[in-house]
């Protein structure tokens, strides 16, 4: 039995009177692992609710979904079957680890037959794929490719004709390989978007468009069959989540764009956030902190969102991509058994980019009546190389606004002028924004899910909540489906009678 009362029970006192009773909360709430500094001090993390959620972990048996996790184990109970994108870094059952493994020598020895001009000069990559197939890569090129003139790479994902139209603009026919990944080679936005690829292509006079298309999938037999030659399929682990697949061949475009040793350091930087995770006490395990932060303020102060900006503009992707992992992972009604909850599930994640949020949505984060737990994620080294100090300036307003939530200021009066403070906030210190200390962060978020996850009873690892849209979508699509009549009106307005 999951035991949430200690925890509901919590009381802590004002952020500031936290520090002022400890002179030593920065350094006890702080954690250093794989060149990233988490600070949780400006949270409402004290000894009593470190005892408490330790306890609840206890009676959720944490530590053993958390091993079975890494055991290789059907965590998975929905779908029944293993979890294994730490296996893709190297952390895993021995089985698991040597098929990842296996899988990216065929990966590797494909980027080093394209660069050895096997498939004609390449300059551009066209990735298609959606969700955890696009958002992935696009945040690992986008974070990490600025400087690298290896390839020029264009992440499609919606069906939306204007996205695709735009990459193809850009891109040289000639000089394009088209990489569609689909983990289950059958999703409508990316077969749509790869057929309209190949007509480009074929418009263009390439004589045998397949031949330019590599295949990232989970189902590569279907990836044969729609046109694409074996050699240039590149399979990945049924096992692995599309939504925690970056590491597997669904890091292709990143692994082209910023270079195989690249590939690898990401790799080996979120290994390490494993061991951290897999060996670490809880309360220095940094995802199993932010985890009890987050549930502290879901379910116990009853903040409905989070937000995390990133003070780096390398990082203005994160925000996209942490909503899918956590909200795909965690927004769910029923138990892994498939008992309703009982209680909130997932936080909605949201956020933006400093300092630009601070121009727009940092008014309700200081005066607002909704208390939003704000994370702050911020590098130390430069990614500019531009005077004046533009960049002690981005990290002075990230750590200005962490002091300033909490701190708030008493006007009484004058009410419009008075911030409550006592809001609070995570900040996340990268040393510098590299592939290996990228890797190490989005392996924490993938843990902290996981924590999230194990202690509310769900199964972060299904998604059954899209299906639903999906398959209505496809029956309008016949003409069939039953159909209210606002949305047989709205199709008739678009489409005519
Ligand atoms: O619709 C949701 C989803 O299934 C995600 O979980 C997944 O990342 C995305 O669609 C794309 O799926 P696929 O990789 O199979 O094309």
């Amino acid at each position: 039995m999951v035991d949430w009362s200690k925890v509901e029970a919590l009381n802590p006192p004002r952020l500031t009177e936290l520090f002022a009773a400890d002179t030593d909360r920065v350094a006890k709430f702080s954690v250093d692992v794989a060149g990233i500094h988490f600070d949780f001090s400006k949270t409402h993390l004290d000894a009593a609710a470190l005892a408490a959620f330790e306890g609840l972990a206890k009676s959720a048996g944490l530590a053993a979904k958390r091993d079975a996790l890494f055991a290789g184990d059907k965590v998975n109970v929905t779908e029944g079957r293993a979890v294994t994108h730490t296996a893709e870094r190297g952390e895993g059952s021995e089985e698991d680890v040597a098929r990842a493994a296996m899988l990216r020598a065929r990966m590797r020895a494909l980027i080093d037959a394209i660069e050895g001009e096997a498939l004609g000069p390449v300059r551009h990559i066209l990735h298609i794929g959606i969700g955890g197939s696009a958002l992935g890569p696009d945040l690992l090129v986008d974070a990490l490719g600025r400087d690298a003139d290896r390839y020029d790479v264009a992440v499609v994902s919606n069906i939306d004709g204007v996205a695709l139209e735009e990459a193809l603009d850009a891109f040289d026919p000639q000089a394009t390989i088209v990489v569609v990944a689909s983990k289950t080679f059958t999703t409508t936005e990316t077969m749509t978007n790869a057929e309209s690829a190949l007509a480009w292509l074929r418009e263009d006079g390439v004589d045998d468009p397949y031949g330019r298309v590599i295949a990232l999938t989970a189902a590569p037999d279907a990836a044969v069959e729609w046109g694409v030659d074996e050699t240039r399929v590149l399979p990945f682990a049924d096992s692995v989540g599309g939504r925690y697949s970056l590491w597997s061949s669904i890091g292709f475009p990143a692994a082209m764009a910023l270079g195989w040793d690249a590939f690898e350091q990401l790799l080996e930087g979120a290994a390490e956030m494993d061991r951290h995770f897999r060996l670490t006490a809880l309360h220095e395990n940094a995802p199993a902190l932010a985890a009890f932060a987050d549930l502290f303020y879901a379910q116990v102060r009853g903040c409905q969102t989070r937000a995390t900006f990133a003070y780096d503009e390398r990082l203005r992707l994160l925000p996209s991509y942490l909503q899918q992992l956590e909200m795909e992972s965690n927004g769910k009604g029923v138990t892994a058994q498939g008992v309703p909850l009982d209680r909130p599930s997932s936080p909605i994640v949201w956020g933006g980019v400093g300092t630009d949020a601070q121009h727009a949505v940092f008014q309700l984060l200081h005066q607002g009546t909704h208390v939003v737990p704000v994370e702050f994620v911020a590098a130390i080294e430069a990614g500019d190389a531009l005077a004046p100090d533009h960049h002690e300036q981005l990290l002075l307003n990230a750590f200005a606004q962490g002091a300033a939530l909490m701190k708030g200021r008493e006007n009484a009066a004058d009410p419009a002028r008075a911030y409550p403070g006592d809001r609070p906030s995570t900040t996340i210190l990268l040393d510098q924004l590299d592939a290996r200390t990228l890797g190490a962060l989005i392996a924490f978020y993938e843990h902290r899910t996981f924590v999230s996850g194990a202690l509310l009873g769900i199964n972060p690892f299904d998604q059954f909540g899209v299906e639903l849209g999906k398959e209505m979508a496809r029956a309008a699509g016949e003409g069939g489906g039953d159909l209210d009549s606002s949305t047989r009106d709205l199709i008739a307005r678009a489409f005519g009678d």
